[in-house]
């Protein structure tokens, strides 16, 4: 068995030789050779629609850091220019013109991804020309209630006061957006899968804001539906629901073949929630990779134990941070491959 099986292995509950191990944002603003393709790039948006720099860029950590997985490199904003909400990054983070009202709401297209986003399906097919087999390639989306709270804050949301002034004063109106926004996700990553993506990340970032009752009615259902739809494609689904510690047993009932797990459930804890037959994703807190090397070694020799070496690929429990030293994402990664050796 080679690193180039290990993480698909891993997602369908098959035996692996190892831990198989990937960053959230490994490709990111921590190394320095992303910050020079983002430099000749210019900006942001313009490294993600660019074929031949957003592949560079996904093939940066491959062989520097040994990880099991790569990523495309692109962004959970990108499949709503398509729908007519225009993206910016002007400094810290993406700005959006707000879409709160039902004329507003009306007016959003289901794009025709091919059309509208053909450098995504591009760099897809440069990636794995470029990958030649190293490592599974794994698309993402970001999942209709995220999404929403993109299109509604116009910016990522701080109390997210209203996103939720439009499920719990127009709950009718907020199902015609989350309609909109799964057939939109949907089409855009079973494009993604047939342009060579093998796996798929649902990015859930925001739905830790939702109480159990809401979660059920306004994301669970759109998740489930997501993955029915793609499930047919067999590239298996990793649904990443950020501080949903307390969602995971309905989580685990949606149809995904993983869960990501944040750094504040600890994997036991999120096992015992889940059962035996779903993979789980993570989950050191990325700020853990700011400590010496030894912390980070006792950190993840702690994950590895929660885990039990019962269905688990490792990661950070939410994006690597700008400042992480490489050495230390480095150090990690050949940690969880020497300790996460499964004893024949
Ligand atoms: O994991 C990877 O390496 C793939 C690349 C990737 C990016 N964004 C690149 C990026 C992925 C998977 C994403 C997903 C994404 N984008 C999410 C979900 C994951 C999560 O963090 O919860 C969200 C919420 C976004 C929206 C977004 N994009 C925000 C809020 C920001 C600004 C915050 C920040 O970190 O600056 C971005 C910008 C962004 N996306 C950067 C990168 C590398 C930084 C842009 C830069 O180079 O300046």
């Amino acid at each position: 068995m080679s690193r180039a099986d290990r993480f698909l292995k891993a997602l369908r509950g098959e035996p692996v030789d190892t831990t198989p191990v990937w960053i959230m944002r490994q490709a990111g603003r921590y190394l320095p050779e992303y910050r020079a393709t983002r430099a000749r790039a210019g900006d942001f948006l313009t490294l993600c629609k660019t074929p031949d720099l957003a592949c560079e860029v996904t093939l940066q950590p491959i062989d520097r850091l040994e990880v099991d997985a790569a990523i495309l490199f692109s962004d959970i904003l990108i499949p709503l220019e398509g729908m007519g909400v225009p993206v910016s990054f002007p400094n810290e983070g993406p700005r959006l013109e707000p879409v709160r009202d039902e004329a507003g709401i009306d007016a959003l297209r289901v794009p025709d991804p091919n059309a509208e986003f053909p450098f995504v399906y591009e760099a897809i097919r440069r990636i794995r020309r470029g990958l030649d087999g190293r490592v599974p390639l794994i698309g993402f989306a970001g999942a209709p209630f995220t999404m929403l709270t993109y299109v509604v804050e116009g910016q990522t949301g701080k109390q997210f006061a209203e996103t939720k002034r439009l499920l719990f004063t127009a709950p009718a109106l907020a199902h015609r957006l989350l309609q909109k926004l799964t057939d939109t996700v949907g089409i855009y990553l079973a494009a993604q899968v047939e342009a060579g993506a093998q796996v798929l990340q649902l990015f859930d970032s925001w739905v830790g804001q939702l109480g159990p009752d809401d979660f059920r009615t306004f994301a669970a259902p759109y998740v489930k539906q997501l993955i029915e739809r793609l499930q047919p494609l067999g590239a298996p689904v990793i649904y990443f629901a950020n501080d949903g510690g307390s969602l995971l047993g309905d989580a685990a009932r949606l149809g995904a073949s993983a869960l990501g797990v944040d750094w504040r459930t600890p994997l036991d804890e999120a096992r015992a929630k889940v059962g035996d037959a779903i993979t789980l994703q993570g989950n050191l807190d990325p700020c853990a990779l700011f400590a010496p090397i030894p912390e980070i070694e006792r950190r993840a020799a702690e994950i590895l134990r929660r885990a039990g070496g019962k269905r688990h690929i490792f990661n950070l429990g939410h994006g690597i941070l700008p400042g992480t030293p490489p050495e230390h994402a480095v150090a990690l990664v050949e940690t969880v491959h020497r300790l996460g050796l499964v004893k024949a």
